[in-house]
């Protein structure tokens, strides 16, 4: 008998045979997916990565023209009879057609191989759950054996579209020539960002290093020393709360390019997604996007229309904002709303725009809501931290029903917020007013939903659907309402609109600064920015942000020093590489994705980490634990 691995080399793989291979003398490894024992003969289904096979182990099996040795049949025969699942296999058989036992369902179900030998690598446990494509068992049980939820067909193909995103990201920038160089992921902690995971350094006692969050300052100092393009497909670490679509270490294709505008990125990345929808999907996006250009929306309009700023374009039904028709109509007879106008009028607020906001969405009559299903709404939106979900049915004639703001508001400013938001006879318009910050978070969440409950887009998943988009020109500053001053909207290094400089000094939250964002059917799929090189502006930023010179040395010295040292105009942009895996796979969540990720706790369900270590390490480390975990 011939030994296998050794002598017997693997001639093809599961998935690989067809009819035209029948009378062909194989090699086959893999794992037992299932063993049928059908008196005389034995049926295996062995899979490997690429597909099934069906095996025969027939004891009467006579091959034509092969070396055969009736011994070595026999004994294959009997070692299936004791194979189980998920057993390791390898078989030496002839590939015979199966005749008009066609299996449709299988890539290879025109044949089966006959076996002349076989050995078993390895005997399997039973699994914990069965090794199939579909599958109900526990999501926490699936992660403590990922190893066995991977050999299962989907998630090995999710994974090797992961690989093929690598392969056409690394192909498609080195011919936009860029270099892929790597960037260290212990770095010295910046403030401002993502929190960051630290590493306490053993030699040099008492102080940490921060897993990097993004390789920022490190890609744009390549830029200084002269690499002119980067790029890297690279792990980045953010210590965040998690979210489906938020993992604590995940991956970015990282971009920096010098002597760019914002357009040559968006350009460039224009490319790398068309060329991943084709190679990976088939999609051809030209078919959308005619121009090979994605559209664009000002950062403003996203917000007042979605409530974020990462619109869903796959449907409609916008917000309509009614803050300046509520005051104009001082209130309009409604308490909140009067309230509203008082304040603005009585000039309490700072800015401009007031941070308490009125908002309304229609929802078409078509959706048929009943009442029972708009109570169902209000409990969901006070879920995420709203006081009520106010109403109005619109009637035949503009009046409205159903809803408290009836009773006391003006037609005039009733029909004026008919003739807003454009609502017709039947319609419901739903209504959130406050603090700024709630109503848009409620709103754009609620907005989504309906649109789910309504059919407009699916729970989960693209439905064929590709709705890219550009959210640009965002404000450079955000005011920080507790500590009341402006901070930095994205980092201390973006690049102002050169016509907003001299505003910096006299109204910095007018500023917009070229920060972008790609987005994709409601998911943020990438950002970056132009950088600020100029030393002269960049200090003017530090003072609006109430940063002193000595301060900004300490904190980003490193990089305000290699600016003066001949930085050119450069920008870039990071794609989450693991949200554009699960976008193009209909994925649910990121976890379905990375191969080995971690739970919404942050843990990792199968090494069993985050663990405690022991008082000697941490002696080591100068470190101490001040509460029992
Ligand atoms: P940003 O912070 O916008 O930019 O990140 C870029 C993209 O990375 C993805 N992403 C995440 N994916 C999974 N889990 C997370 N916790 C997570 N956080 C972010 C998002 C996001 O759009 N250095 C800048 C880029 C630049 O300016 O060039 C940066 O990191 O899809």
């Amino acid at each position: 008998m011939q030994r296998f691995i050794d002598e017997l080399k693997r001639t093809h793989r599961c998935g690989d045979l067809r009819a035209s291979d029948v009378g062909k003398e194989v090699v086959l490894f893999g794992w037992a997916a299932s063993r049928r024992d059908h008196g005389q003969c034995v049926f295996v289904d062995l899979r490997d990565r690429d597909g099934l096979t069906q095996i025969v182990f027939d004891p009467a099996f006579v091959p034509a023209g092969a070396a055969f040795d009736g011994a070595s049949v026999k004994a294959a025969h009997a070692l299936a009879e004791g194979v189980r699942g998920e057993w390791v296999l390898g078989v030496r058989g002839v590939v015979v057609s199966r005749g008009d036992k066609v299996n449709p369902k299988m890539a290879t179900g025109e044949i089966e191989v006959h076996v002349i030998d076989a050995c078993v690598f390895n005997k399997a446990d039973t699994p914990p759950f069965e090794i199939s494509d579909e599958l109900d068992t526990r999501e926490e049980v699936r992660l403590q054996y990922r190893y066995l939820d991977l050999r299962r067909a989907p998630l090995q193909h999710t994974l090797r579209v992961r690989h093929k995103l690598n392969q056409i990201t690394r192909n498609y920038l080195s011919d936009q020539g860029c270099l892929e160089l790597e960037t260290p992921y212990m770095v010295k902690y910046t403030p401002g960002g993502a929190r960051n995971f630290l590493v306490p350094s053993r030699t040099n006692r008492g102080k940490f290093f921060a897993l990097a969050e993004s390789p920022q300052l490190f890609k744009q100092l390549f830029m200084v020393a002269g690499f002119d393009r980067y790029f890297q497909i690279v792990k980045c670490f953010r210590d965040e709360d998690l979210r489906l679509d938020r993992q604590p270490e995940f991956t970015q294709i990282d971009v920096e390019l010098s002597f760019v505008n914002q357009d040559d990125v968006f350009r460039v990345m224009e490319g790398l997604v068309f060329t991943i929808w084709k190679e990976v999907l088939g999609v051809d996006l030209k078919a959308l996007f005619p121009t090979g250009r994605f559209p664009q929306m000002p950062f403003y309009e996203s917000m007042e229309k979605y409530g974020n700023d990462k619109p869903d374009l796959r449907f409609g039904m916008p917000h309509v904002e009614l803050t300046s028709l509520v005051i104009e109509h001082g209130g309009g007879g409604v308490p909140f709303f009067t309230e509203i106008a008082e304040k603005f009028t009585s000039g309490r607020y700072r800015r401009d725009l007031p941070s308490e906001i009125v908002k309304c969405m229609v929802i078409p009559a078509s959706a048929n809501l009943s009442r029972a299903e708009v109570d169902k709404l209000e409990e969901l939106v006070k879920g995420m931290g709203a006081k009520g979900l106010a109403r109005a049915k619109v009637g035949d004639d503009g009046g409205w029903t159903q809803s408290p703001l009836a009773k006391t508001i003006t037609p005039a400013l009733r029909d004026a917020i008919n003739a807003a938001a454009g609502a017709k006879a039947g319609d419901l318009i739903v209504f959130q007013f406050g603090k700024e910050a709630v109503v848009q978070t409620v709103m754009a969440n609620l907005r989504v939903h309906v649109a789910k409950k309504m059919g407009l887009i699916p729970e989960h998943g693209h439905g064929g659907k590709w709705q890219f988009l550009w959210v640009v020109d965002p404000p450079l500053f955000e005011y920080d309402d507790d500590k009341k001053t402006w901070a930095a909207a994205h980092h201390a290094f973006t690049r102002p609109h050169d016509d907003d400089v001299a505003k910096l000094e006299t109204d910095p939250g007018k500023v917009k600064c070229y920060r972008y964002d790609l987005v994709l059917n409601g998911f943020e799929i990438g950002g970056g920015s132009i950088r600020l090189h100029d030393p002269e502006v960049q200090a003017k930023v530090f003072r609006a942000l109430g940063i002193s010179d000595a301060e900004a040395k300490e904190k980003f010295g490193f990089l305000l020093q290699a600016l003066r040292y001949g930085a050119p105009p450069h920008g870039g942009i990071a794609l989450g590489m693991d949200r554009v895996a699960m976008l193009l796979s209909g994925a649910e969540s990121l976890r379905d994705v990375i191969p080995y990720p971690k739970t919404q706790k942050g843990t990792d369900l199968m090494t069993d980490a985050p663990t405690a270590v022991s008082p000697e390490q941490l002696g080591e480390l100068s470190v101490r634990v001040l509460e029992a975990p």
